[in-house]
């Protein structure tokens, strides 16, 4: 059987709301311990280069209260390697940033920064925090992964989750399904995430070797119609009984 598939939830549209006004509302405080309640098994932020929804002072406060295992979404550069050492969050995935995307928009080339990789990540991985990289469903990045000697690879849904909404998705799942096998071949631990909402996320959590997921921009906003509570236990629900 299955081993119960973990959820991160990540709260950078919580800022991004509370940025909105300049206040500290909705707050991130509160936010947290509703998540705590409910059995969400990490918090997850993304800390942008230009901090357009967490802010500094958001990473410290959310590892100070210390309610959920933090998971802290960086790009690989020396400025957030400082942040991440000074905080030590219990995990830290790698994502690839442009200033002008809305969103992350593809995976980290692994396989064509190794060189850089292969000096960056050591720090972090002595550390302690468990690094994951955000890539695409690919084996070489995979591999490629596995050569730096992370904890976890976290595969990009985000292709698969465009090609759901026009039924055209079984290619790109069956990417995922294969990157999934070949992760947990290699040992890596992996994870998944982008773009899942409670349609979508059905065949990503029917495969068996993803043991985790992030999501972020369905679960707030989802939480408009019906609240982020009844959002989250719907969310967990599903991913654990995605056959109902
Ligand atoms: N995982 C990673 C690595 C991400 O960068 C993001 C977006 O910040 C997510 C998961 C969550 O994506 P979404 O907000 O679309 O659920």
């Amino acid at each position: 059987m299955k081993k119960k598939i973990k959820l991160g939830v990540n709260i950078d549209h919580i800022a991004t709301l509370r940025n909105a006004r300049n206040e500290n509302f909705p707050d991130i405080t509160t936010v947290a311990e509703i998540l705590h309640k409910i059995k969400v098994d990490s918090i997850t932020v993304h800390l942008r280069e230009d901090r357009r929804h967490i802010r500094d002072n958001d990473v410290e406060v959310l590892k100070k209260l210390n309610l959920l295992p933090l998971n802290l979404e960086m790009a690989a550069t020396n400025e957030m390697k400082k942040i991440c050492l000074k905080t030590s969050p219990f995990a830290c995935c790698i994502v690839p940033e442009r200033r002008e995307e809305l969103t992350t928009e593809g995976g980290l080339d692994v396989k064509n920064q190794m060189i850089y990789l292969s000096e960056y990540l050591p720090d972090l991985i002595n550390s302690g925090v468990k690094v994951s990289l955000f890539v695409d469903p690919d084996l070489d990045q995979i591999q490629a992964a596995k050569d730096l000697g992370v904890y976890s690879v976290e595969l990009h849904t985000g292709k698969y989750a465009n090609l759901f909404k026009e039924n055209k998705f079984n290619d790109e799942l069956k990417k995922i399904e294969q990157a999934a096998f070949f992760c947990s071949k290699l040992g890596l631990k992996c994870h998944a995430g982008h773009g899942l909402n409670f349609e979508n996320v059905k065949n990503i959590s029917k495969i068996q070797q993803i043991v985790e997921l992030n999501v972020g921009h369905f679960i707030i906003s989802n939480s408009i119609y019906i609240g982020l509570e009844k959002t989250i236990k719907k969310f967990m629900e599903i991913i654990n009984h995605p056959c109902h």
